[in-house]
């Protein structure tokens, strides 16, 4: 990799870099809250929880001691919710061994829950101007069409090597880099892996549409002068997921509607969802759900379909709204608890697996419902 690149990369970053909150600060625990956020959600979603988040949880002390729920309810939309359980964990490993104080050194930074090379470069070299790179996604698809690579960018032996040319350049980097408007230290090391990051995300944007007549590396990239931009990275998936069916119920009592907790171990674990059972039920085996649970069903409504990807599983769902009351005979399943939807919004946190659902009680009001039923 030539180094001829980085000037004009952090010429066109100072001039081109987008006004984002976590870029007016060089604070760690800021910048680790915005990267775990970004690592798996986009830009314009982040904003919003980001604020939020940081509101409510101002300092790595408070995260520490956060109630799970209450954690899990601020984290409620951005999904993988691991990594909210994991920056929980590594807020008390930080207030226990550290003394509140965020490790500079990447070695100490690896060590933490949740964060792996990407997440400990972009702490490092962000808040602590160390020159180690930060290569996500975005980063390697541009370091992949610079090099004209053709190798499987997700070989973890492909992002190696990434991470050993970038820290190459790094290390020639001048001490005072040329700063975008709103930083507020010099910090070329910090600059470099933004402006890497952004350049993928603005203009090295994947599959077909790179633009690359405004690119400010374009004269340095080997795709680019051999017509191969299009083709790269080459990105090969071992989707080795397991597809499972289920439905969804959303039984509505005068009460509101049912949730319950997930078991505390597990896929979302301790989270809150909408009866369900593997599968895909018709509406006759519904209703003897329903009855087994200690409910009538009054009425039963198919809702459409909806997918979920985690890293390991697909749900493929279908859905019933259900119009239940309490029966007489058999006891009322203990673990249903029935909420009105501002109560749900409030104090239970239901993943985003559940968001098609979700959002359709949001639409039906409790007077509607009591009408229907
Ligand atoms: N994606 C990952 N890290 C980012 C950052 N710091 N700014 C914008 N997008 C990002």
């Amino acid at each position: 990799m030539r180094d001829a690149f980085v000037k004009p990369l952090l010429e066109w970053y100072s001039e081109n870099a987008r006004d984002l909150p976590w870029r007016h600060t060089t604070d760690p625990y800021r910048i680790w809250i915005s990267e775990v956020m970004l690592q798996q959600t986009r830009v314009e979603a982040v904003r919003k929880y980001y604020r939020r988040f940081l509101e409510a949880l101002p300092d790595i002390r408070s995260l520490a001691s956060c109630p799970d729920d209450r954690l899990l309810k601020l984290w409620e939309g951005l999904g993988y919710y691991s990594r909210a359980r994991n920056l929980k964990k590594a807020a008390q490993i930080i207030c226990s061994e550290y003394n509140e104080q965020f490790p500079a050194d990447q070695k100490e930074l690896l060590r933490l829950p949740g964060i792996g090379s990407y997440t400990a470069g972009a702490i490092a070299s962000i808040s602590f101007g160390t020159k180690i790179p930060a290569v996500d996604g975005n980063v390697l698809r541009v370091y992949a069409r610079m090099l004209c690579m053709e190798e499987n960018i997700l070989l973890p032996a492909v992002r190696k090597k990434a991470e050993a040319d970038l820290e190459r350049v790094m290390k020639i980097l001048p001490e005072a880099g040329i700063m975008p408007p709103q930083s507020q230290e010099e910090n070329a090391a910090g600059c470099f892996n933004q402006a890497l990051i952004e350049l993928g995300a603005l203009v090295c944007v994947p599959n077909t549409a790179p633009s690359c007549g405004i690119c400010p590396v374009k004269d340095e990239c080997s795709a680019y002068e051999r017509g191969m931009t299009e083709k790269l990275p080459v990105r090969i998936k071992e989707n080795g997921r397991k597809i499972v069916k289920k439905t969804v119920l959303l039984v509505q009592t005068v009460d509101g509607t049912a949730v319950r907790k997930r078991p505390a171990r597990g896929l979302l674990a301790g989270l809150y969802e909408f009866p369900n059972e593997d599968g895909w039920l018709t509406s006759e085996e519904v209703i003897a759900y329903i009855e087994k649970n200690g409910y009538d069903a009054l009425r039963v409504r198919p809702l459409p379909t909806a997918k979920h990807v985690f890293s390991h599983v697909e749900w493929h769902m279908t859905g019933y709204e259900v119009r239940a009351v309490r029966s007489d005979g058999a006891g009322q399943n203990k673990d249903w608890i029935f909420a009105e939807a501002e109560q749900l919004e409030e104090l239970y946190p239901i993943p985003a697996a559940f968001s098609a659902y979700y959002s359709h009680i949001m639409y039906v009001k409790p007077a509607d419902r009591a009408d229907n039923g």
